[in-house]
């Protein structure tokens, strides 16, 4: 049974919002197949939002660039698929600058290598199939025009659409958030103008050349709502996920968050298997064990906005250092609470260092507003925490981990009824929570094989 602890039960989903990507199924369904009303382009958007917690100067960056690409593929009269697979690549374009500490240039005009942000960008959009008709227009996004030659780079076609992301960017970083838009157009347009042919597709430059002599084009573009301009310019039919869809494209969150942390690289699967395991022990239902194994693998999606010279540093981190790492839950929250659908999962997901006693944080909520699930999370991610392996130490045996654990239920820190049912059935919690970190581990070390094969071919 389920104890909410006096708490409402939650509102019952809004009805889906229906129709298909391209007006026919984007997904294939299988299994579990309950739609939770959650959007493909709200989770899209929230994904996008992350992105830009990577980087200060990030910040709107990829809206910037999927305003200005939009914009020139409905000029230009691409077609609608097309410009849908635009719209998409654009709102993520940077997504492999995450497994690079090499995104601080990406904001400025001239990219010194932009080669392995865009490869390894591609890879990781190919590992979630409704991403992979757009991941090539991410893979050549820096790819120069050269007067033609940039038709192919690497013996390979280079999609236009990816030249239209390639001037977007650049139009992008040219952008100085702190002075008017206005009085930047001459110099932006000048620029671009001088890079006609050499990086950019002459025809493109003349179509941004005509737009840009609207005024309300730069409005939009240093427009505090951005975000909801580029919701509204969007033609992306509202697509409503599965719940087995749902939780593959959080899965491939998690996998976007591993990869970034190569300390714990297979930490959110873990979290995803345990808390799945204890759900279904605790009396969940089928929906909530899905719902709370998608918690799992997104609960620190907000340590996208922890620096990576803090995420890896090897020792102690400094009384500053940890108070950014302690506001990662806080940024998983606002990640996701815009995705409508998702409310019981974002609460779950940002609940999990939080404690019964409040003294947990981002929030200090206690025992009052923390739900069940909130509390099966944050068992399962200190249990994980313990038990994998780091490559500094291998993990804690169960007696060990069973000392810590019986500590914090006597602080009054955790759930007892969660914290038994580990104990109660900790070989085959630990055993799950083992596979789903191996295999979660193939796949990264296959993510990384195939992006040094390909700089190989460099
Ligand atoms: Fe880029
Ligand atoms: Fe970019
Ligand atoms: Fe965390």
């Amino acid at each position: 049974m389920v104890h909410t602890n006096g708490l409402p039960p939650p509102p019952p989903p809004p009805p889906p919002k229906g129709g298909g990507m391209n007006g026919e199924g984007f997904f294939e369904d299988s299994g579990l197949s309950a739609c939770v009303s959650v959007s493909l382009f709200d989770m899209l958007s929230s994904l996008s939002t992350a992105l830009d917690l990577i980087d200060f100067e990030l910040i709107d960056h990829h809206n910037r660039v999927c305003y200005i690409a939009t914009r020139l593929a409905t000029h230009l009269d691409f077609s609608a698929e097309e410009t849908n697979d635009i719209y998409m690549a654009a709102i993520v374009h940077d997504i492999g600058a995450i497994v690079f500490s090499d995104h601080l240039g990406l904001a400025n005009f001239e990219v010194n290598d932009a080669y392995y942000h865009s490869e390894s960008g591609a890879l990781l959009l190919f590992k979630f199939e409704p991403f992979q008709g757009f991941a090539p227009l991410v893979r050549f996004h820096h790819t120069p025009w050269q007067y033609g030659d940039g038709r192919y780079a690497f013996g390979e076609k280079v999609p236009y659409g990816s030249h239209i992301l390639h001037l977007s960017d650049r139009i992008s970083v040219l952008l100085d958030r702190r002075e008017l838009a206005q009085s930047q157009i001459p110099g932006i347009s000048k620029k671009i103008r001088e890079n006609s042919g050499s990086q950019f597709v002459p025809a493109f430059v003349d179509a941004f050349l005509e737009i840009s002599r609207q005024e309300a084009f730069w409005l939009d573009l240093a427009s505090p709502s951005l975000e909801r301009v580029v919701e509204r310019i969007s033609c992306l039919p509202r697509t409503s996920l599965s719940m087995n869809q749902l939780t593959e494209m959080s899965h491939f969150f998690a996998l976007i968050i591993d990869t970034r942390s190569r300390f714990t690289a297979t930490h959110s699967s873990g979290v995803a298997s345990s808390a799945m395991e204890l759900g279904a022990l605790l009396g969940m239902n089928a929906s909530d064990c899905s719902k709370i194994k998608i918690a799992g693998y997104l609960h620190d999606l907000g340590k996208l906005a922890v620096p990576e010279k803090i995420l890896l540093k090897p020792g102690k981190p400094s009384e500053e250092e940890w108070m950014i790492i302690k506001a990662h839950p806080y940024y998983t929250h606002r990640i996701l609470e815009r995705v409508e659908g998702l409310e019981d999962i974002t609460f779950w997901a940002s609940n999990h260092h939080e404690e019964l006693d409040g003294n947990g944080y981002p929030f200090g909520r206690a025992a009052d507003n923390l739900s069940m699930g909130s509390r099966i999370i944050a068992v399962a991610d200190i249990f994980t925490a313990l038990a994998e392996d780091r490559p500094y130490r291998e993990g804690m045996k169960k007696r060990e981990t069973r000392k810590i654990f019986r500590e914090m239920v006597e602080c009054g820190k955790l759930d007892v009824q969660v914290v038994e049912a580990l104990y109660d059935n900790y070989e085959t919690i630990n055993e799950s929570r083992k596979s789903a970190q191996e295999k979660e581990l193939k796949d990264l070390s296959d993510f990384w094989e195939r992006l040094e094969k390909k700089a190989g071919h460099k």
